[in-house]
């Protein structure tokens, strides 16, 4: 089975094909404001500009290898309105110009099945942390539960301020974690854990004032150091309840070495395994879409045209997992 995916739910436009055994063919088209955050209008504008060049490529690579497409998975939510539809629009005149199938797929669970496929983990406490989410999932009675989550901003988008507000260019997490490198001290920052919630909001602004009087490595480490093991605290507590015996981590924010350092350390201590994806598939990418609707074909699972409308607000727990159980 060889499936078509399109990802575009926010600053990446990239398609990809995938059959059980890989990604075939990937080709993405990244937007970079010009200035500030990501403006939806711009970000799908891109998206609409590149579609052209990044599907045909991805469909050129398939007639050269004389594939055939067994359907067209799209990320239907959760997303940037004017994004998911321009994406959901391509996916719509593939499916009918193929005479495929469509599959509905939701971002967040494609970073999570992406992530099981690409690491070997079974049935894991998930922490998800992107520049949109922060939660900490895990699988019962069919649906990926989330057990905490974020009451304001995610963890990536707190970053991305704090670096913004210190003159580093977007995404910043990439570059307040190489600064980090070079800190010498720690300095207290607001560390908000709500029952199983978490709170990033006061931590990044407070972190914004501490760099107007300390060194700017030692305010990102510091940052750094306190929003991950605010999240290693809650994912701790969600694999005690949920009784998980492995972690994994999925999102953009995965990519940071720090992170994936403290979750190992905390489940090496309570005999968990840990999990880390390869970083390609971190941050989003066509192929994950592409995968998580192949499983979901498998298990059939399709979406028709009258279905098809983009979901902004998407909830993980909304998606029933017919492929996987606990
Ligand atoms: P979502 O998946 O919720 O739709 P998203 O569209 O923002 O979110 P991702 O690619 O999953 O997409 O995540 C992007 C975020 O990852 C940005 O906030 C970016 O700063 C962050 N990020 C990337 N690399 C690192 C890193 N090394 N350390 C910390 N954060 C990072
Ligand atoms: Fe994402």
């Amino acid at each position: 089975m060889i499936i078509f995916g399109l990802e575009g739910t926010a600053w990446n436009l990239s398609a990809a094909l995938v059959d059980e055994n890989g990604v075939i063919y990937e080709k993405s088209a990244t937007y970079v404001p010009a200035k500030g955050g990501i403006h939806p209008r711009e970000a799908s504008q891109h998206h609409a500009d590149h579609m052209a060049k990044v599907v045909g490529d991805v469909l050129a690579k398939a007639r050269e290898q004389s594939l055939k497409i067994d359907a067209i998975a799209f990320s239907q939510g959760p997303g940037l309105g004017p994004c998911l539809r321009t994406v959901a629009t391509a996916a719509r005149v593939l499916s009918l110009r193929f005479g495929v199938p469509l599959v509905g797929v939701n971002h967040c669970v494609a970073h999570i099945e992406v992530g099981k496929w690409q690491s070997g983990a079974k049935d894991p406490a998930i922490i998800y942390v992107s520049g949109a989410n922060s939660q900490v999932l895990a699988l019962r009675r069919g649906r990926y539960r989330i057990f905490g989550e974020t009451l304001d901003i995610s963890i990536g988008n707190a970053i991305d301020k704090f670096a913004r507000s210190v003159g580093l260019p977007h995404p910043g997490g990439p570059k307040v974690e190489a600064l980090a490198r070079d800190a010498k001290h720690y300095i207290p920052l607001p560390y908000t854990v709500k029952g199983m919630d978490l709170s990033f909001s006061g931590l990044s602004t407070a972190a914004t004032e501490a760099a107007k009087k300390y060194d700017l490595a030692d305010v990102c480490y510091s940052l750094q150091e306190t929003a991950f093991a605010m999240l290693v605290e809650v994912t701790e507590r969600a694999m005690a309840h949920a009784e998980k015996k492995e972690a994994m981590l999925v999102g953009g924010v995965g990519a940071n070495k720090r992170l994936g350092e403290m979750l190992n350390t905390m489940c090496l201590e309570r005999g968990a395994k840990f999990f880390l994806p390869p970083k390609k598939f971190m941050g989003d990418n066509g192929s994950m879409i592409a995968y998580t609707g192949l499983i979901m074909l498998k298990s059939g699972t399709t979406t028709s045209l009258e279905e098809s409308k983009v979901r902004p607000g998407y909830r993980t727990d909304d998606v029933v997992v017919s492929w996987a159980s606990s």
